[in-house]
């Protein structure tokens, strides 16, 4: 199986730049930040949307000549993804985020949610800086679009009554505007025409959404270890993710247990294990292998070239990932 670095070949240099600017941008301005900004910056953070970013500027601007302004977006899409790892761990109470203690483990919840809201801050100064008020006004969506999300999702906790659609709106607002709205803005940068620019928000709709339901698949089947983040923590607090509103339909005693929050001894396990043992996962993957087809199509216009070839890939290889 093909490594997230290896199908990223055609945007390595890019790649290696961004971190570089990266902890550049963020550290600059208070040794706190810096201090976490090195920690975020540095750690193994799979970069996809930046990737995204510069495989799309170069499939559509013909490889050689991507634009200062793609550089920059790339930077922001990543500053955005970032800031809002630090809030959600902060709210998920998570200990590790790419394989090392977050941010508010090693500093405290005050500096976790200044150093996230720092981190928003200073990437709405920089997509302002791009001097483009349609790009600005795409991602300034996103960062509602997080906020959106995250109050949908604590909303909804242990709700055993909410449907598919409410979670993929969820997953939307959380996971795939970002995406998609990142993609969108490199075709606005390129000049694309309209139609082009939207082929490019729906790849990263519907990667986006392939994205988060394999990462709530992961949560009933990886280990902490190989995801660098706490395995079955989702189920634990109320989340209840494509996988569980599957296996909802199949066993009725599932709701019991979730409706009372798992108070007795022994429930969550009980739940963990009906899960498990119903179609629950299977049918998650068929609906991740629905959105990655999906992402595949919107591409069929651009023309053939290596970067394109990563991003058909990349479809592929989310659906197949293990961290
Ligand atoms: C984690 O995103 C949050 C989700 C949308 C599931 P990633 O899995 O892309 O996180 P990093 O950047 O690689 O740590
Ligand atoms: C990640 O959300 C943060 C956002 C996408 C805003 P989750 O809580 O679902 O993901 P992990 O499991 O912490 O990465
Ligand atoms: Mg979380
Ligand atoms: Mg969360």
């Amino acid at each position: 199986m093909a490594s997230v670095t290896s199908l990223f070949a055609p945007v390595d240099g890019d790649l290696a730049e961004l971190t570089h600017n990266l902890k550049q941008l963020v550290g600059a301005r208070h040794p706190i930040l810096y201090a976490a900004a090195d920690h975020l910056f540095g750690a193994g953070g799979k970069r996809i949307r930046p990737a995204i970013v510069f495989l799309l500027a170069r499939a559509t601007t013909g490889s050689e000549d991507i634009l200062p302004q793609h550089r920059r977006l790339a930077e922001i899409t990543e500053m955005i993804h970032t800031a809002s790892l630090v809030h959600d761990d902060v709210v998920d109470e998570s200990e590790v985020r790419r394989g090392v203690p977050t941010v508010h483990s090693s500093f405290g919840n005050r500096i976790a949610v200044l150093a996230g809201d720092f981190l928003f801050a200073q990437s709405s100064w920089y997509l302002a800086n791009l001097d483009n008020l349609t790009v600005v006004k795409l991602l300034s969506q996103v960062i509602m679009d997080l906020a959106e999300g995250e109050i949908q999702q604590g909303l909804n906790r242990f709700d055993t009554e909410l449907s598919l659609e409410a979670y993929l709106e969820k997953s939307y607002y959380k996971t795939a505007s970002l995406i998609a709205n990142s993609a969108k803005s490199v075709g606005v940068l390129s000049d694309l025409p309209e139609v082009q620019i939207e082929n490019l928000y729906g790849y990263g709709r519907h990667l986006g959404l392939a994205f988060q339901i394999i990462d709530d698949i992961l949560d009933f089947t990886g280990s902490t270890e190989v995801l660098g983040k706490p395995a079955g923590s989702d189920l634990k607090s109320g989340n209840l993710t494509a996988p569980v509103l599957y296996a909802l339909e199949e066993k009725p005693y599932l709701s019991t247990l979730i409706d009372r929050e798992f108070a007795e001894s022994g429930d969550w396990q009980q739940a963990f294990d009906l899960i498990l043992a119903s179609e629950g996962i299977a049918r998650s993957r068929e609906l991740a292998l629905y959105h990655a087809d999906q992402a595949t199509y919107c591409l069929k216009d651009l023309s053939p070239s290596a970067s394109r070839q990563a991003l058909l890939d990349l479809a592929s290889y989310i659906l197949r990932r293990i961290h």
